[in-house]
This record gives C-alpha cells, structure tokens and sequence, in this order.
C-alpha cells in the first residue's frame, strides 16, 4: 500500500501518453506565445486592485517592497518550474511534474491543490473584472440592480451576472481552440500593458515627495478582531497582531503575491508548445520578469501621487488620477484594466482545465474528461464542467473571501515543485535537462522557505479552509482515484488494454 501510493509515472511515459491521437494537444505555441499568456495571465487584479488596499492598511508606501519580496519567492519558485518544466513537457504543471518524480498520492494532493487555485484565481478576477465594467457603466448612466451586482459586503439574495457572464463567455472560446485564445490575448494583453505603461510614465508627473515620508510606516498595533483573522505567524509565537512596519511588508507580500500568480500556468501549456526544451523557461522567466519591473514602478508612481492612507481600494490606479484632477486618465485606465482582467480569467480557466485534463488522462479523474473534441482538439469537456461551476461560485460569493485562498494553495505548489526539483535530480539525474535550476539544493530549499515564509503570514482562518479543500481531495483520492488510476491498473494509454506499457508500473521514487 505504502509503495502503491508514492508509484511514479515513468517520464518517457508521460511523453508518450501525449502522443496519442485522441488524447494530443496541438502543437502551436512559441516562446512568444508563452510570454504573451503569462504577462497575460500575471497582470491583474493583484496590481489593479490589491495595491490600494495593501498599502493603505498594511505597508504604506513600502507596498513597492511587498511586491519584490513576492517577486524573490516566485523567481526561486520559476527557477525550479523552468527546470521541469523543460524536462517534463505534458500538459498538468506541478501536477505532471510531481508524478513524475514525488509519486502518485502527492501528485494527487498537488494536482488537487491546483484546482482550487486555478478555480478560485478566476472567480476572482471575474468578480473583480464585473467591478471595473459596473464602474463604466455607472458613469454612462447605466445602474445595474443590486441583486445582480458584487457580492462583497452585500446582504440578501443577489448573483454578479457581469462576473458569471464573463466565465462562460470565456470558456465557449476555450473550447473553440487554443489558438484563437492566443489571438485575443496577445491584443488584449498589449492594451495592459499600454494602460501600465500608462499609470507609470503619466503618473509620474504628479509625484509629491512628502507622499513617501515615512516610506515603512512605523509599527501599529490592531485591535484583536478574532485570532482565526491573524496571520498563523503571530499566532504560533503569540505576537500581538501589528499593522505597518517590517511584518506589514510581509503581510502585504503574502497578499500581493495574488499579483504574480501565473508564471506557472506557462509551465501548464508545455504539451502545447512546439519547442518545449527551449522555450518553456524562457517563457517563463520573461514574463515574470516583466510582471516584477512594471509592479514596483506602479506601486512607486501610486503611492507617490497619493498618501496611502487616501488610496482607494477599489479602483487605486484609477482614482489616484482623479485625486490629481485627471478624470480623462482614470477613465483610460478603468477600460484598460477590465480588458486586462479578461486575460486573466481566460489563462485561469485554461490552466485549470488543462490540470483537470491531465489527472483525468491518468485515470485519477474519470476518463470520460480526457477526450479532447475531435475537430477542436481541446479538453471541451472539462473545460465545460469547470466553466460552470466556476461562473456559478463567481456569481455567489465576494472577492475577499477568496483571494487568500488562493494564494495559500499556489504557495503550496511551489513547495512540492522545489522538493520535486531535488528528488528527480536524484532519482533520474540521466534525464535530459534543456534548463538546469543553478545551485540545487540550495535554490530549490531557499524556494521551500520564502513560500512557507509567505503562507505563514496568512490568516489562520485561511490554513483551515485550506486544510477542509486537501481532506476532501483525500476522501476522493482513496476512494475513485487510488483504484482506478492507469497506474494501478498497468494501462497503457495507447492501446486502452492492460499492457507492460513502458515503465507504467515504475517503482517507486524512494
Ligand atoms: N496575477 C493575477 C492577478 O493579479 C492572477 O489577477
């Protein structure tokens, strides 16, 4: 039993397992394509939204340091993604990656943990996208009713149709193709990137030097609002709950870090990439350093042009313009962001059909998920699925309850692509690496820390969910996935009889 549940999946296997025709992705994108999805995918509602609300109630103008402290832990997350990544180039991410190297049941977990993370990352920014889109409106003239607005903060019966609407929208033109998402997006992210490009050089102009005195504002304490809402940090070492200071820019880093989730889901679409070997790290590293350079400037730009205890937190880019008295701006910045948003949720949701794809290809899911359509050739039916029960979550509930969840999940998967990183250089060092992690384990354990370090400053109440989400994924894992996993069974996917296959039934990585 022991060994059953820590059986690898052979990693020519799992190339091979992408071969088959009615299981295979088209091969279409470039290195270009790849960095077009992840600054697609990473620019969001983290810097759109989160900046506003981070440095006026965690970190003053210092909120330009949160955002590179979470940049250091996804760029030691990236090295280690870029690694396997180009080693292991199927569609699943650390899901795939995990099989390969940690084993079959923490694959599970991990390939579980990303649903949630893909799932929840699009709800959220579709909530958030409704946002911007509601504030159009309103200043058309055009009022939506209250029950068909957000739901953060909203009392009674009420459904965010705008929010609901977009994910649908979204996953029709997913199961239309990949390459007709690659078009929209490439526009779309041109026009976010131009509104930040935007927000950076114009709000520049209306810096006031007192905005940035003190740039760390001093420690002050909160009052206890409940334990379950602190950070897990203060209350394992019972430290009295503080707003500001050194552990604000911590505190807001583990928020912010929403602002770069992403990266991964490049590593998501390797199966669909012509060169993997050489394009998936640079992929990879390029967006996300793009994504680092452009929210520091912003944060910088922002909380010069406002004292952060006057940013607004909904719409901060936008109305720090209008608090300059340049309204035309913030209108500009408004539409940009809402069509940035969309780019988001569109990579979300791809990434997490493509996670529900693979763990269904490996029997862990039912199979009936796995067959890709056959003019199309895209995963329609998970894609379908998951489209609704994600437009129907983002209709029900509010940004703020989601977003942690989020990111503790995301930081979660880091960590077992680090661990993953050491063991398979252990355990396959023969494999052919296009990219190599530098100083493994040193990177790769420095990667483990910084992502603990973030998930340790999230409320406790969000550790507990977390843990509700992993016990469930438990309960199906044992019961559907442990049995009927290809694995087990010794399937080849190929034939779909019982074959030796080529290494399907690979011992155990320890
Ligand atoms: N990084 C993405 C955002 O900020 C998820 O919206």
């Amino acid at each position: 039993m022991g060994s059953a549940l820590f059986r690898t999946k052979n990693i020519e296997q799992s190339i091979e397992d992408t071969e088959a025709p009615e299981h295979a992705l088209k091969k279409s994108l470039s290195a270009l394509d790849l960095t077009v999805f992840g600054v697609g995918v990473i620019i969001g509602t983290g810097i759109f939204v989160l900046t506003g609300k981070v440095a006026k109630e965690n970190a003053g103008p210092a909120v330009a340091l949160a955002f590179v402290a979470a940049g250091v832990v996804c760029a030691l997350a990236a090295l280690c993604y870029a690694e396997f990544a180009s080693t292991v180039p199927v569609a699943g991410s650390a899901y795939t990656f995990s099989y390969a190297s940690l084993g079959e049941l923490p694959a599970w977990i991990i390939g579980w943990d990303l649903v949630l993370e893909f799932a929840l990352g699009t709800a959220v920014v579709a909530v958030g996208w409704s946002g911007y889109i509601r504030s159009l409106l309103d200043n058309a003239g055009w009022h939506l009713p209250d029950y068909l607005s957000s739901r953060e903060g909203a009392s009674g019966f009420g459904f965010d149709i705008l929010a609901a609407a977009l994910v649908l929208v979204l996953t029709c033109i997913l199961v239309v193709g990949m390459k007709l998402s690659a078009r929209v997006t490439s526009i779309v992210v041109a026009i976010k990137v131009f509104v930040v490009l935007l927000v950076i050089v114009a709000g520049s102009f209306f810096i006031t030097s007192s905005n940035y005195k003190p740039f760390v504002p001093p420690t002050q304490p909160q009052p206890a609002e409940g334990s379950l809402h602190a950070p897990l940090i203060q209350l394992l070492f019972g430290w009295a709950p503080a707003n500001y200071g050194v552990m604000g820019i911590f505190t807001a880093a583990s928020v912010v870090f929403f602002a770069f989730i992403g990266f991964d889901i490049v590593a998501t679409a390797a199966e669909e990439t012509r060169n993997p070997q050489r394009d998936m790290p640079r992929g990879i590293l390029g967006s996300l350093l793009i994504c680092t350079v452009l929210y520091v400037a912003v944060s910088v730009v922002v909380t010069g042009m406002q004292h952060y205890k006057s940013l607004s937190v909904d719409a901060p880019l936008a109305d720090a313009f209008k608090a300059v008295g340049h309204p035309f701006y913030a209108g500009v910045i408004s539409f940009g962001a809402a069509i940035g948003l969309t780019s988001v949720c569109m990579i979300l949701l791809l990434g997490q059909t493509r996670v529900f794809f693979a763990m269904s290809r490996d029997g862990l899911l039912p199979r009936f998920f796995s067959r890709v359509h056959p003019r199309f050739r895209t995963p329609h039916r998970p894609t379908i699925l998951l489209g609704v029960i994600i437009a129907i979550i983002a209709g029900f509930t509010s940004l703020s309850e989601l977003a942690e969840l989020v990111n503790i999940g995301t930081l979660f998967a880091f960590i077992v692509v680090a661990v993953s990183v050491i063991i398979l250089r252990r355990t396959r060092p023969d494999l052919h690496r296009a990219f190599r992690t530098p100083w493994v384990p040193v990177v790769p354990v420095l990667s483990v820390c910084a992502s603990l370090w973030l998930m340790l400053n999230l409320p406790a109440e969000t550790w507990l969910r977390f843990a509700v989400w992993m016990v469930i994924g438990f309960v199906v894992y044992f019961f559907y996935g442990r049995t009927h996993s290809r694995l087990a069974r010794g399937e080849s996917l190929g034939s779909g009889g019982a074959s030796a296959g080529t290494g399907a039934g690979a011992g155990p990585a320890s």
